[in-house]
């Protein structure tokens, strides 16, 4: 089970992160992956623009190869089992270890005019989407390591008040592939807001895509042979590693390691893999996002299969917890 925010477009981290093992993921587990429409009105209250995104985000994870028939995809609000259980682990949950996270502190400051109780009881509404489904498994990045380690607590909790009914939930990733996606001006990775001219975004168009790629910075190459590669010169390999055959990448190694590398030459050529890559993406989003119907058609299914493991899950919580009176 995995929780997609829709906030911003999706970019070339998200999908080497996340949707890449989401993808993998389908074709050996029960998946249940949600667009997390609640939780973005925790930070963005103006819901004008959230349709749109939600279809959006929806239109993108298809497009990287999630296959509705395949997992149960959904909205968070289609599902009202989440907010009965969210209630439950509200009581669970204190108010001191809620003002710790570090996603609460952060978002605090980032909006001091609207420190909203919905953002300090955050982690409690993700651990309900999570346990919902009793989910064992996790696909996120480390930013979510915290949360994950509340809604295993809230789930001890529960289990200890009122009899074993959760599982707890692990961060899952596969082994050694957690791959880092690089900004293109050496800082850090790719982000949603950030630098929007160092990420690339599914979105993208091949121009733009040729243009971010080609202002990444370089310099006038290595002087002597086997020299280590500055930071920025490796974020590009890493790039190409992502994108390019393993025939490319090697001539650009041999290049680099014999000093006669062009960095205007592996920049070309890295964009145009890039194109390659992420075009066929675009579009097939581009197309989904256009299909009203289809889209609505894929919400209801994908609400059909969560809400029939939530109310499995609602029942014996509720019998659990002694709430049923008759
Ligand atoms: N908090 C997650 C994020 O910011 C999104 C999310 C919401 C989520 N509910 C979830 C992730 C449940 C995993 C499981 O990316």
């Amino acid at each position: 089970m995995s929780g997609i925010r829709p906030t911003g477009y999706l970019h070339l981290g998200n999908y080497f992160g996340a949707m890449r093992n989401y993808v993998r993921m389908q074709d050996e587990y029960p998946c249940f992956f949600m667009v997390a429409d609640l939780h973005s009105l925790t930070t963005h209250p103006d819901t004008r623009a959230l349709s749109e995104s939600v279809r959006r985000v929806l239109a993108e994870n298809i497009a990287c190869g999630l296959d509705p028939e395949k997992v149960a995809l959904y909205c968070q609000s289609h599902v009202p089992e989440t907010t009965e259980l969210y209630l439950y682990f509200n009581m669970l949950a204190y108010k001191g270890e809620l003002e710790k996270t570090t996603t609460f502190k952060d978002k605090a400051r980032l909006q001091p005019d609207n420190i909203n109780v919905g953002l300090l009881t955050y982690p409690v509404l993700q651990a309900a989407d999570i346990l919902l489904h009793r989910a064992h498994l996790v696909p996120v990045g480390k930013d979510q390591e915290q949360h994950l380690e509340m809604s295993r607590n809230f789930a001890q909790r529960f289990n200890h008040r009122y009899g074993e009914v959760f599982p707890e939930p692990q961060a899952f990733n596969y082994g050694q592939e957690l791959v880092k996606v690089p900004s293109l001006d050496g800082a850090g990775k790719m982000s949603k807001s950030e630098n929007q001219n160092a990420t690339l975004y599914l979105a993208d168009d091949d121009e733009t895509i040729r243009k971010k790629l080609m202002k990444a910075k370089t310099d006038a190459g290595p002087t002597e042979p086997n020299q280590p590669k500055p930071d920025y010169i490796d974020n590009l390999f890493s790039l190409m590693r992502l994108v390019s055959s393993s025939e490319v990448v090697a001539e650009f190694e041999e290049a680099y390691t014999g000093c006669t590398i062009r960095y205007g030459d592996m920049k070309k050529q890295l964009a145009e893999d890039m194109v390659r890559f992420i075009s066929p993406i675009r579009e097939r989003a581009a197309a989904i996002h256009q299909d009203d119907a289809y889209l609505k058609k894929v919400m209801q299914i994908g609400a059909e299969k969560a809400r029939e493991s939530a109310s499995k899950t609602m029942v014996q919580v509720r019998a659990a917890m002694g709430l049923n009176y008759y």
